[in-house]
């Protein structure tokens, strides 16, 4: 059927908007320019998580801290000297798998040289961690550049452990995120670790009411009492599981044990201060939950792909690197 030139220009006007939308991303990206670019990297990360099984968790945790400091452009893989570089901000403390991408990324450049953004590794390689860990299989598009940028005080931006559920939302929103990908993209702490460096303040210093510091109070007495023999006064460094019981599984018990009181770290526990995030912590985990449950894995994926596509560089704007921790 034909269009009149309005009817055309219009239609054509929407398809623009709509690639634009999604910043040229499409998947299967590189299934000319370099088809092995997705097998490679699952087969690095595959390789790695067979030596340390916690570098998966950490690698999906990369792709939250590369989508939001400038978007998803690789810029929290360059290495400043002088502590100048954006992975040097404190927000980033823990952050690790970089070195995973690192190699993939020297793999890709003997099979295709210049083609592969790191942006995009970063991407594949936290999709692959989901699957590894049990989670859903899913595509996600590509054709991200690299970015020219990065500094030190750019990733102030991130959320912090502190924050109420009303500021995460805030930072969720300037992303172009939701309340329910706020919910769903905090239950990646489904696996994984937190330092105990993260837990001192809600276990030992968190402002009462009544004036004065002490241990957050909507920590049930059992679980206080738990979280205090796991991180000593002062202990940083030894790992808590963030999901009680089941780190190692992705699955909805993170959400569970929110809904229980069982958060661990603040973030996750304030997500149960608020109607909001209440309402979709609940249609996940709670009665409804067990109708919806099965969509969760099909909505965690499809949030994954949103915030993979935060402030994508496509065009003139950005390069692939040749070394992700180096501007070309
Ligand atoms: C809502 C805001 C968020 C806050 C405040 C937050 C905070 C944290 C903190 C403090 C840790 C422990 C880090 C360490 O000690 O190494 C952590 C770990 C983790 N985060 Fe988040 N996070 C948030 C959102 C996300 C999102 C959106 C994702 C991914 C979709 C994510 C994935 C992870 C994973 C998988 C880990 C475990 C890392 C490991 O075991 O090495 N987080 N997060």
């Amino acid at each position: 059927m034909g269009c009149s030139s309005t009817s055309c220009s219009v239609a054509v006007a929407l398809l623009l908007l709509a690639l634009g939308a999604s910043g040229q991303l499409q998947v299967g990206f590189y299934s000319k320019s370099c088809p092995s670019a997705e097998s490679t990297v699952a087969s690095i990360v595959r390789a790695a998580s067979a030596s340390d099984s916690t570098i998966l968790p950490a690698l999906l945790r990369l792709q939250f801290h590369d989508c939001f400091v400038r978007g998803c452009d690789a810029s929290v893989l360059i290495k400043g000297g002088n502590n100048s570089a954006e992975v040097d901000n404190a927000k980033h403390q823990g952050l690790r798998g970089l070195d995973v991408i690192d190699s993939a990324k020297a793999q890709l450049e003997t099979q295709c040289p210049g083609v592969v953004s790191c942006a995009d590794i970063v991407i594949l390689a936290a999709r692959d961690a989901v699957a590894f860990t049990g989670g859903p299989s899913f595509d996600v598009p590509t054709g991200r550049l690299d970015g020219k940028v990065s500094n030190l005080r750019d990733a102030d931006v991130l959320p912090d452990v502190h924050d109420s559920a009303q500021v995460l939302r805030s930072k969720f929103a300037a992303g172009g995120l939701d309340d329910k990908d706020l919910v769903l993209l905090s239950a990646a702490h489904t696996v994984g670790t937190t330092a105990c460096f993260f837990m001192q303040d809600r276990l030992y210093n968190f402002p009462l009411a009544g004036g004065g510091r002490g241990s957050d109070p909507s920590i049930p007495v059992d679980f206080l009492a738990e979280l205090k023999s796991r991180c000593a006064p002062g202990d940083f460094n030894t790992r808590v599981p963030l999901d009680r019981g089941s780190e190692r599984v992705f699955d909805t018990s993170i959400l569970r044990n929110i809904r229980n009181g069982f958060g661990v770290i603040a973030s996750d526990a304030a997500l149960y201060d608020d109607a909001s995030t209440v309402d979709v912590v609940d249609s996940y985990s709670g009665l409804l939950g067990t109708i919806f449950g099965p969509y969760f894995r099909q909505d965690f994926a499809d949030s994954m792909v949103k915030m993979g596509s935060i402030g994508v560089i496509t065009g003139s704007n950005g390069e692939v690197r040749k070394l992700c921790s180096k501007f070309n």
